[in-house]
């Protein structure tokens, strides 16, 4: 596995990659791998010829007071998961070399980005868009990989790259969750023991949710049931629960083909997102 650092020497690589007419599949990420990043891995390098992680802890997607310090890191042990996973280039840039000049061109998200993750966190899909749209101009995917454990990010990024042409396919990898059903995250390790015994109470609310919504059809019930499910999780604080059609993200229609269920809960050390995709008659 090649180790880049430096911002001329991925967008380098890349090209010559490209003139080569091979296939470039991308997996972004923030590190501190799990099982959960390394799916996206597997499922790029079934569809592509080389490999390219990113790890880069986003300052722009962080706000005022959020994780952005303690968001957990481990290059090294990070560089040995990647390797044996199939990751064929590591691109792990520091914030100087992605962001040498404090930019005031923005880039800003649409609606779907007004509702979950995006009303609670002002900003952080700008950020978001904006560090994607240096990686992809860096990496040249022809594909890259999403999980919908982040359904708001996934559905953001296929909009930006559908409406401005990015010449890349946005491929969606479904959660990958612990026995206990509670979804991978960078975050869990920050849990204490005792939280992290209550956490996969969040999956389960969702669950039952999903089954309810299938058999009433009626979201105000099933959204009341889960937020008390949510609510009874003793040393967590619901921030949200939503039940909206995906990936528009606007509330649910007649038209609506699928919800989401989705919900972010608030423990001492870390607010964990989960959700669910609810197929709809
Ligand atoms: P990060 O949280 O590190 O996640 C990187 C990718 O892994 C995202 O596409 C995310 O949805 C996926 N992922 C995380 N946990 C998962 C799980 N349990 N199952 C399946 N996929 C999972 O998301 C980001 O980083 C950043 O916002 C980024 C896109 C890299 C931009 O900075």
């Amino acid at each position: 596995m090649k180790r880049i650092e430096k911002v001329a020497d991925m967008a380098k690589t890349s090209r010559i990659l490209a003139a080569e007419g091979k296939s470039i599949g991308f997996v972004p990420t923030m590190g501190y791998l799990h099982d959960g990043h390394l799916a996206l891995v597997r499922e790029a390098g079934k569809e592509n010829d080389v490999v390219i992680m990113s790890i880069f802890v986003n300052p722009a997607q962080f706000g005022p007071g959020e994780d952005f310090e303690s968001y957990p890191r481990d290059l090294e042990r990070d560089a040995a998961l990647a390797e044996k996973a199939g990751v064929d280039i590591l691109f792990h840039p520091s914030p100087e070399e992605m962001y040498p000049e404090e930019s005031d061109i923005r880039i800003l998200p649409g609606r779907q980005a007004d509702v979950l993750c995006g009303a609670s966190r002002p900003g952080h899909f700008d950020g978001v868009l904006k560090v994607l749209t240096k990686l992809f101009h860096l990496t040249r995917p022809e594909r890259a990989y999403f999980g919908q454990k982040d359904a708001q990010q996934l559905a953001i990024i296929e909009t930006f790259v559908r409406n401005y042409n990015f010449p890349l396919e946005i491929r969606r990898v479904a959660t990958v969750r612990e026995e206990d059903g509670l979804a991978k995250s960078s975050r869990n390790v920050r849990l204490t023991p005792e939280e992290r015994k209550e956490a996969p109470a969040i999956y389960a609310a969702l669950k039952d949710g999903a089954r309810m919504l299938r058999e009433s059809g009626d979201p105000e019930l099933v959204l009341g049931m889960v937020r008390n499910s949510l609510g009874r999780i003793p040393d967590a604080e619901a921030d949200y629960a939503e039940i909206l059609d995906y990936p528009s993200l606007r509330p649910l229609s007649a038209e609506s083909g699928e919800a989401i269920i989705a919900a972010a809960v608030r423990f001492s050390g870390a607010r964990l997102i989960d959700n669910i995709l609810v197929p709809l008659e």
